[in-house]
């Protein structure tokens, strides 16, 4: 046991004369104009420590023995913390990456050595898509959106409604993904895309809409056949169509002034049978397209659904059929027997 804390002890020492362990592993990554904390990973000691330096590139930042001894141009931007020996650096320019290195005497006069690597980036701003000028339609158009920014970029992800993007298919990324061709475009990539740009230290993002024109295709016309007359008689015209569809609906060839998706008939009559068309037209494609629809007005609804109203009308009928034919009889006898009366 005691031959492993020996051990230990031995190791522990090596490795933070040799500067590793005291921080973690890789970068400290940070934005300009940003901070960053170089955060040593010793508990404060029982005794304070005698020095503490720290310097980049052999340059020194701050040497503090019993007073600090702050190199120039890190007066008001520094900050040591003298019981772990962590240095927080503000404001930072591009020109502070480097190897910093940390020295420090410990009350039992040993030395810890560390070093740790920064790198400043500048910060990502002005992100901005440029998409395509003219209008996109299906099957036919191509397109390029680039994504740019200001700063430094280290990678570039794509998202389409919020899922991320995927090469394959129509799809392709170049530029180190700074541009997505879409070819041709197909009416599912109608969407908003976003770039995301970033850097250790920073993103942006910029988002673009896309809208890729069709149509109008897959008409199709809904409602009855047969209507009863009074009732509310509705035929309806749907399409696939971006822009949505304008609507023209011709009754027996006549122009009828509507042009709702739907045809209304509030109070059917019989002189609305006929041969309805619904005509569909994308203003951008020029396409239009056309479907027909015939519709037949019967009788009331009552006779329809009261068979006994139905015979009720038919003895009546049939009681004004036999009183003419008696009326006739009588009349006839009548004057038969005037004449012979006469
Ligand atoms: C860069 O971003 C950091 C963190 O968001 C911010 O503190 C800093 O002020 C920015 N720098 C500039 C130059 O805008
Ligand atoms: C403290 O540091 C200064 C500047 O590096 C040096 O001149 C001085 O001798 C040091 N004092 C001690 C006690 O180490
Ligand atoms: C120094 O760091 C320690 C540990 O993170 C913290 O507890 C202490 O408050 C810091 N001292 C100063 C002066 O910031
Ligand atoms: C940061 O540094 C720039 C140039 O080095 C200076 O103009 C600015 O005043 C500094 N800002 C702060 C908050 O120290
Ligand atoms: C620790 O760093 C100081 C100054 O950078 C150097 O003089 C000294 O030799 C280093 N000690 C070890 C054990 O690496
Ligand atoms: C993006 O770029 C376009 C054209 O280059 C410009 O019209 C637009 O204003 C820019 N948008 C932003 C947010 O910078
Ligand atoms: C585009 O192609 C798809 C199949 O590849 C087809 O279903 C669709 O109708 C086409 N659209 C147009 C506007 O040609
Ligand atoms: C898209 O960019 C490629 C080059 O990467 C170019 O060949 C193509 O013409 C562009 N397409 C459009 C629609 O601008
Ligand atoms: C960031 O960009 C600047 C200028 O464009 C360049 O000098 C610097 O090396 C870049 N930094 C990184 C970390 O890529
Ligand atoms: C159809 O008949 C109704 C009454 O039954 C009448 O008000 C309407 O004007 C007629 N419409 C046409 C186009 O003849």
């Amino acid at each position: 046991m005691r031959n492993f804390l020996v051990t230990w002890l031995a190791a522990l020492k090596d490795s933070l004369c040799a500067g590793q362990g005291l921080f973690p592993q890789g970068p400290v990554n940070g934005a300009e104009g940003g901070t960053v904390s170089f955060t040593t990973n010793l508990s404060p000691p029982v005794k304070p420590f005698i020095t503490i330096s720290w310097s980049v590139g052999g340059v020194n930042i701050i040497d503090y023995n019993s007073s600090d001894s702050i190199g120039p141009g890190y007066g008001d931007r520094i900050t040591l913390n003298k019981t772990t020996g962590s240095l927080e650096l503000r404001n930072l320019t591009l020109a502070d990456s480097g190897e910093y290195k940390v020295a420090i005497t410990t009350a039992t006069a040993e030395t810890i050595n560390g070093s740790t690597e920064l790198v400043v980036y500048e910060n990502i701003t002005d992100a901005n898509i440029t998409g395509p000028p003219n209008h996109l339609f299906a099957n036919v158009s191509s397109t390029n959106l680039t994504c740019e920014a200001a700063g430094n970029i280290t990678a570039i992800q794509w998202m389409k409604d919020g899922q991320p993007l995927s090469a394959g298919g129509n799809i392709l990324f170049s530029e180190e993904h700074r541009k997505v061709s879409i070819s041709p475009v197909k009416r599912h990539d109608s969407g908003e895309y976003v770039c995301k740009l970033t850097n250790p230290a920073s993103s942006a993002t910029a988002s673009y809409r896309i809208i890729v024109n069709y149509g109008p295709e897959s008409m199709t016309i809904l409602g009855q056949h047969i209507a009863e007359v009074e009732s509310f008689t509705l035929i309806y015209c749907s399409v696939q169509s971006v822009p949505p569809a304008t609507f023209t609906w011709l009754f027996n060839g006549q122009q009828t002034g509507v042009h709702e998706a739907g045809y209304i008939i509030r109070s059917v009559s019989y002189n609305n049978s006929g041969d309805y068309r619904c005509d569909a037209r994308n203003d951008l494609t020029g396409n239009v397209v056309s479907v027909g629809h015939s519709l037949s007005v019967k009788g009331t609804m009552e006779s329809l659904i009261h068979p006994e109203g139905a015979a009720g009308i038919a003895v009546a009928v049939m009681l004004v059929v036999v009183a003419v034919a008696l009326g006739l009889y009588f009349g006839i006898t009548n004057q038969r027997a005037n004449m012979l009366g006469k």
